[in-house]
């Protein structure tokens, strides 16, 4: 287990590391020293395969030039610029070109700096929209258990991990959750989307009839959670909770914080379920995870709602320091250059049935019981040992960075999502996606 592993020279006490076991992390730590392409290189010079594309984010690969370049001239040119009662042309420029690509009628862009700042942006003006469109008693929200939705206090309170929300005892009040849609007993090691649980979405029925359709603002699901380790939806089911929030009037929002930017082999994955929400949040891949950087995605009916009353008045009282910020602009732009370029919006949709095959391959390994992929998203679940949940998976973990493979471990799931630039086949060398199976694979035969 401590194979690979630096002294422990470094001061590390004083950073306070986020969704960390810190004294175990400070006890052996993994340090990442620079990054190039499909690869980390850890400060001991150990070169790591990029199997969950940073977290779920660094979407074209590491060490862009081009984000680089257009960074460090947006960082001399123009440094900062307010966006509140003032703007700059990129902020404009870099709104457009993501509307372009946006789902169907997806066009009104609000800028944050992350995904739970989208999230909370989404879900305030959710209740905005509700208010101006004539329904004010339209204020609960709902979520879905094992839904992952970032980490302020309405993105907590929609969200459905346990863990995240146990020891904050303070959530929003009027929210609900549905059901979530991991079903092992039904639809374990499914190749396509899961055959069994498009019933599920109606669930909302069941909140519907509890609470009073007039009292629900909107539903927010990730079209693939991935936090809980990748779950691709039942096949139907998210068609039917849009058909359902249209039929009581709830707005649906999309989380792409994750799935945004070409994830499943299209821009969105609302273009890959034929869904169209009505407000999409993402993050994340918006700049390559190079610059902090959100957007919320509305439609012309719910920005047009609130683009009332008189000219001079604020429509929205909401909004960042850093909405629109002309650096994260400037690298949203690079970013969208290299994703427009080199074709890796839909690039995953080349590669998913490769990476499908390969990761099915592992399906006789010991303690696994599960396998799941939808697009360039993919995940392995073992089962727990007796009362050590999670502690198999923390090894695989381990085991894999290790060895030359750092994925995201989710209790005793470990998720994988590489970015879109990955390899299915090299001349004289093992493909990206060959070597990080093998590197799983090997990893769960040694910590069985
Ligand atoms: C679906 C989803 N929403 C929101 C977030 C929160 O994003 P951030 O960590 O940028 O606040 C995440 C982060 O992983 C996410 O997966």
């Amino acid at each position: 287990m401590s194979l690979h592993q630096i002294p422990n020279t470094l001061e590390l006490d004083s950073f306070w590391m986020p969704f960390t076991a810190n004294r175990q992390f400070k006890a052996a730590p993994r340090l990442f020293a620079s990054a190039e392409g499909m690869h980390y290189t850890t400060v001991d010079g150990r070169k790591v395969i990029d199997g969950s594309a940073g977290l779920w984010c660094v979407n074209a690969g590491h060490g862009r030039r081009q984000i680089a370049a257009a960074v460090e001239r947006q960082l001399m040119n123009l440094d900062f610029a307010p966006s509140f009662q003032m703007g700059h042309p990129l902020a404009f420029d870099f709104a457009a070109r993501l509307a372009e690509i946006a789902p169907d009628g997806l066009d009104r862009i609000f800028f944050t700096n992350s995904g739970s700042e989208s999230v909370d942006t989404a879900l305030k003006i959710a209740l905005a929209y509700q208010r101006a469109a004539g329904q004010p008693t339209r204020t609960r929200l709902i979520g879905r258990e094992r839904g992952y939705h970032g980490v302020g206090f309405g993105g907590m309170s929609v969200g459905g991990m346990v863990n995240n929300r146990r020891a904050f005892a303070t959530h929003l009040p009027g929210v609900d959750h549905i059901r979530h849609t991991h079903d092992l007993a039904r639809n374990a090691f499914a190749k396509d989307l899961p055959a069994h649980g498009a019933e599920l979405a109606d669930d909302i029925e069941r909140l519907v009839a509890l609470h009073g359709a007039e009292t629900i603002a909107a539903v927010i699901v990730e079209p693939v959670p991935g936090s809980t380790a990748v779950l691709p939806p039942p096949q139907g089911y998210l068609q039917r909770l849009r058909q359902l929030s249209d039929k009581h009037g709830i707005l649906l929002i999309l989380d792409e914080v994750i799935t945004g930017f070409g994830r499943l082999g299209t821009p969105f994955a609302g273009q890959y379920f034929g869904v169209t929400p009505d407000l999409m949040t993402t993050a994340k891949g918006i700049t390559n995870g190079t610059v902090p950087c959100g957007a919320v995605f509305a439609s012309r009916k719910v920005h047009d709602a609130l683009m009332t009353g008189p000219q001079g008045q604020i429509e929205l009282f909401h909004g960042y320091t850093y909405s629109a910020h002309p650096v994260a602009c400037a690298a949203g732009l690079a970013t969208l250059d290299i994703y427009k370029d080199e074709g890796l919006l839909t690039r995953g949709a080349t590669l998913a049935e490769y990476w499908r095959d390969a990761l099915h391959q592992l399906k006789r390994l010991p303690n696994l019981i599960d396998i799941r992929n939808v697009g360039l998203m993919g995940a392995v679940e073992l089962s727990p040992r007796q009362d050590a949940v999670g502690a198999r998976g923390y090894e695989v973990m381990v085991d894999c960075f290790n060895h030359g493979l750092y994925l995201r471990q989710s209790g005793d799931s470990l998720a994988l999502s590489p970015p879109l630039i990955v390899e299915r086949s090299h001349i004289d060398e093992r493909s990206h996606i060959d070597e990080i199976v093998s590197i799983l694979g090997d990893a769960i035969k040694r910590v069985a």
